[in-house]
């Protein structure tokens, strides 16, 4: 149920998610803090199997919506872990009322994982997405802004789209949809800038596969029509 990709760093894969006829895969991380409690980020649909591998795994703490748009199963992820705080960005308390939002996710570590993730907060006019870092196992975290949806899962129109868009193919790459979002292009590359400062190795993103060596090189690939 839960994958090993690093230290301290299991994944979770959920179903597929269809938005607008698109099929896209889905995948959580949990990081587990140095005081073993732990950190779920961008959580998928929560199966009884799911919530009994993350007890075995640890204390849950902390639910992250990394940014706006992942947001369906984190009603399911409370009322599972009452004690877990649920982290969200700017805009998803107007978007989802219904949820009981405990802080919001900004430029600043939550004390809970201050110093062995970090953080970086990207805005876009599609959502304000928070990129992590974690430093145990070197993996730069990242939910829509690089995506590689799998080509062979999406046919006729939609395949022709999504590769125009480039959110599909074999590299992971940044939307076309995204880049456009990028509107104040000076604060997107000083924020990518800091994002290229970590030491990564590993990628992991929430739509298709992950990095698992040379995440560093992935990351500076996929910017480098922002950096130059
Ligand atoms: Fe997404």
């Amino acid at each position: 149920m839960l994958t090993p990709f690093g230290p301290g760093l299991r994944t979770a894969d959920g179903p597929e998610v269809e938005v607008f006829g698109f099929r896209y895969p889905t995948r959580m991380a949990l990081i587990r803090l140095s005081d073993g409690r732990l950190m779920a980020w961008s959580p998928v649909r929560l199966t009884p199997g799911l919530r009994d591998a993350v007890e075995a795994f640890g204390p849950l703490a902390r639910i992250v919506a990394p940014n706006a748009l992942h947001h369906l199963s984190l009603g399911d992820w409370q009322a599972a872990f009452p004690a877990a705080r649920l982290l969200a960005p700017p805009g998803l308390a107007a978007k989802r009322g219904d949820l009981r939002i405990d802080a919001q996710l900004g430029e600043a570590p939550d004390p809970a994982w201050a110093g062995e993730v970090d953080q970086v907060m990207i805005r876009t006019r599609i959502t304000d997405e928070v990129v992590f870092f974690h430093r145990e196992s070197a993996t730069a975290i990242v939910t829509d802004l690089i995506q590689r949806v799998p080509a062979e899962t999406l046919s006729g129109w939609r395949a022709v789209v999504a590769r125009l868009d480039r959110m599909s193919g074999p590299e992971p790459q940044v939307p076309r949809k995204f880049r456009m979002a990028m509107t104040d292009r000076n604060a997107a590359r000083a924020a990518v800038g800091r994002i290229l400062d970590w030491p990564t190795q590993r990628l992991l993103i929430a739509h298709g596969a992950p990095v698992a060596v040379g995440g560093g090189a992935a990351l500076r690939s996929a910017f480098g029509w922002l950096t130059g």
